[in-house]
């Protein structure tokens, strides 16, 4: 695993869709995970900028859905689709059929989840994860403990992870309580991974990922066992690490 220090978020969001661009010049056809939340929407929109100027292509990428709310359909506001969508999809010029959804209103939510597992084996596993780090250490909502075998799978939220998720849907109330992820198994076979991390509120948390134990209790700690995984934090997040003080 890989450690950058970027300036600040603007820095961060520049430097991770230049790192996707240039593996998707390589592999055109890519497999490629995507995170909704607040951190990654700087850098999808550097990277529709560069796809502006014509240096990255979408055509023919495969593009999995991280994760979504059990029990929410795409015209909820609440859809984490409906968030990828907007900040990426749609920016990117990216077909519905290109992409492997993980649906909150599939009829059979768990058998939901073993059919996006077998989608990504049969695509020949994940080439990038585009992923954000939970308050609490979650990989898409791999919730504390998860260990790194657990396949893609219906998940109980944490109050910690409903917490987090209340800004966005408007209150903690408002938060459903379960919700489907892509396995840590399949997060963690990802050829390449892109961790962001933003700001001063994720400091505790980056610093038990990279320099803690590594545990189901903080399951983004498995990244320090994948070699071609990138953890691009800024100067804010990065200033309690041992590393970051020289
Ligand atoms: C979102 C997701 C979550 C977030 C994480 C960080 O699809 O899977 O794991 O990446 O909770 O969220 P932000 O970036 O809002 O701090």
């Amino acid at each position: 695993m890989l450690l950058t220090i970027a300036d600040d978020y603007h820095d961060l969001s520049r430097q991770a869709a230049q790192r996707a661009a240039d593996l998707l010049k390589v592999s055109p056809a890519a497999a490629v995970i995507v995170a909704t939340g607040e951190t990654p929407m700087g850098m999808y929109r550097e990277l529709a900028a560069l796809k502006q100027r014509g240096e990255v292509d979408t055509s023919r990428l495969r593009i999995f859905q991280l994760d979504e709310y059990l029990g929410v359909g795409d015209d909820d506001a609440r859809s984490l689709y409906g968030w990828m969508k907007r900040s990426f999809l749609d920016p990117l010029e990216i077909r519905a059929e290109q992409v492997v959804r993980l649906r909150g209103d599939a009829s059979d939510p768990s058998e939901e989840c073993s059919a996006f597992d077998r989608a990504i084996e049969e695509t020949g596993g994940l080439d990038l994860a585009i992923l954000g780090l939970g308050m609490n250490g979650h990989l898409g909502f791999n919730e504390p403990p998860s260990d790194h075998e657990l396949p893609s799978r219906v998940v109980a939220l944490t109050p910690e992870s409903i917490g987090g998720s209340a800004r966005y849907c408007g209150s903690a109330d408002a938060v459903p309580r379960r919700a489907l992820t892509a396995g840590m198994k399949q997060l963690m076979a990802a050829k390449h991974s892109l961790l962001l991390v933003s700001g001063e509120r994720k400091q505790s948390i980056l610093k038990r990922t990279l320099e803690g134990a590594v545990s189901p209790e903080v399951p983004s700690s498995y990244l320090q066992r994948v070699a071609d995984a990138t953890v691009l934090a800024d100067q804010d997040a990065a200033r309690a690490l041992d590393s970051a003080r020289g």
